[in-house]
């Protein structure tokens, strides 16, 4: 342990980041700003030959951050061989949810499958995804175990969640702290050792457990307050009053109080997904997770709140929903970014289109829909101009990202909803 504690502390050692997405990316762009080797794996061709091509496929990720980690001897490879050249491996896959809202960790799984042949002894191997508690024990290490590694004596497991938050120019790896974790004390010395080189603060915990569990609760406690916005914002509807003001007011407080906003439904591959992750080991262990399941419930029945909006609204103009021409503004999960996945504005789509509604999309960041897990809507971009804007029914603002001309599209709207509270409260402009 001490020749790779000393080849890191050093930046001698080389760095595998398997899984170059939102989470692996970044990641790999800071080891490699720091000085280590790195080398990143990806099963996505697409993605390996544009990044050896110093191209990047995230929008907030610059091509100079790309092109400076290539400079800095940074590959991208589709080849688990080269595994054995690594010392540290850097597991951020997805972990999405099945069809029954269990945990999916096929793809841990099948990374594990593809470098298993490729380990060696005095490599430490860290798993960032997010996961339910127990799963660095109870998969990783008995599956490492299994190729004949001693954990501890001769290789390391760590647990260390990523906490990327895309598109926020607050704060960036190095500024945010890491919980870090290890199955053993050697492991976990190891794998902060390894943090301390990237990220201004570490925070080391007692088990993998903890930090596996940390992660959930960051995101439950996201959803449980998103949920609890999303009901205040349906009663405060009825009362005609503006949710957005009293949440603004209420953070005025400088204590005790943290702002939440409502919206259109939860998105992106966390805040929806991880939650339930916990709700399924809990059931294993005989509990009930009623928080998560409530959240659950408003956040996901919110795209439908906001279509019966749009169908009030409509009436209100003597229109049905059917044959009505409607624009989604902003298609991504949240404003300034370029990611779908879960996204609030999609099932809208479908929950409009299933309503006869002829609906368009503008997003200036996604210039056409790609098949997803459940739909596969084949749209393309609407560029915002006098003449589209005026052309719709109605104005739908899913996602208010700072690049609308919010001023074109109040004067051209003939109706807007708006979800994000991004508008004043006028004749022409519902909350929702
Ligand atoms: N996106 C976020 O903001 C965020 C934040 C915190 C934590 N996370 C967690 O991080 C993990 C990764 O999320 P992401 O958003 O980066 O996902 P992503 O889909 O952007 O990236 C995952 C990458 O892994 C690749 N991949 C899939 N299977 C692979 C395999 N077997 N071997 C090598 N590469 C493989 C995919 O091609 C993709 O490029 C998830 O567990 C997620 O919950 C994400």
């Amino acid at each position: 342990m001490n020749s790779l504690k000393f080849k890191i502390k050093n930046h001698k050692s080389t760095i595998g980041v398997i899984g170059l997405g939102y989470v692996g990316l970044p990641l790999a762009i800071r080891f490699a700003e720091v000085g280590f080797k790195v080398i990143g794996f990806d099963i996505d061709e697409r993605k390996v030959k544009m990044l050896n091509n110093g191209k990047s496929y995230i929008k907030h990720i610059n091509e100079g951050d790309i092109s400076g980690m290539g400079e800095q001897g940074f590959i991208a490879t589709t080849d688990f061989e080269k595994i054995s050249h690594v010392d540290a491996i850097l597991i951020c896959v997805p972990t999405p949810l099945g069809v029954h809202n269990e945990p999916d960790l096929s793809y841990v799984k099948s990374t594990l499958d593809l470098v298993k042949d490729h380990l060696r002894e005095e490599q430490l191997l860290i798993l960032e995804s997010t996961t339910y508690p127990g799963t660095t024990a109870e998969e990783i290490v008995p599956f490492i175990e299994r190729q004949g590694f001693k954990i501890g004596e001769n290789f390391y497991i760590g647990y260390s969640p990523e906490r990327e938050d895309p598109g926020n120019k607050n704060f960036s790896v190095q500024s945010i702290p890491k919980v870090v974790s290890g199955h053993t004390k050697n492991c976990l010395e190891v794998t902060r050792v390894l943090y301390d080189q990237i990220v201004d603060e570490t925070v080391p915990v007692s088990s993998t457990q903890v930090a596996e569990m940390t992660k959930i609760l960051e995101n439950i406690h996201r959803a449980v307050n998103i949920g609890l916005v999303n009901e205040l914002k349906m009663v405060a509807d009825k009362m005609n009053i503006d949710i957005n003001e009293v949440i603004n007011a209420a953070a005025t407080k400088p204590f005790g109080f943290t702002a939440y906003y409502p919206g259109p439904g939860l998105g992106g591959h966390c805040i929806p997904i991880d939650p339930f992750y916990l709700t399924w080991k809990a059931k294993e262990m005989g509990v009930n997770t009623r928080f998560i399941e409530l959240a659950g419930e408003i956040n996901s029945a919110m795209p439908s709140y906001v279509v019966s909006k749009v169908t009030d609204a409509l009436n209100t103009v003597g229109k049905s929903i059917s044959g009505s021409k409607i624009l989604i503004l902003g298609l991504a999960y949240k404003k300034n970014i370029d990611d779908v996945r879960e996204s609030p504005s999609l099932e809208l789509i479908e929950l409009l289109l299933q309503k006869c509604a002829r609906v368009d999309y503008s997003d200036p960041f996604i210039s056409e829909t790609h098949k997803t897990r459940k739909n596969d809507f084949k749209m393309k971009s609407i560029e915002l101009n006098k003449d589209t804007i005026n052309s719709y029914d109605l104005v739908l603002l899913a996602t208010d990202h700072d690049d609308f001309d919010y001023n074109l599209i109040e004067k051209e709207s003939k109706i807007i909803i708006d979800t994000r509270g991004r508008f004043q409260k006028s004749a022409k402009v519902l909350k929702a």
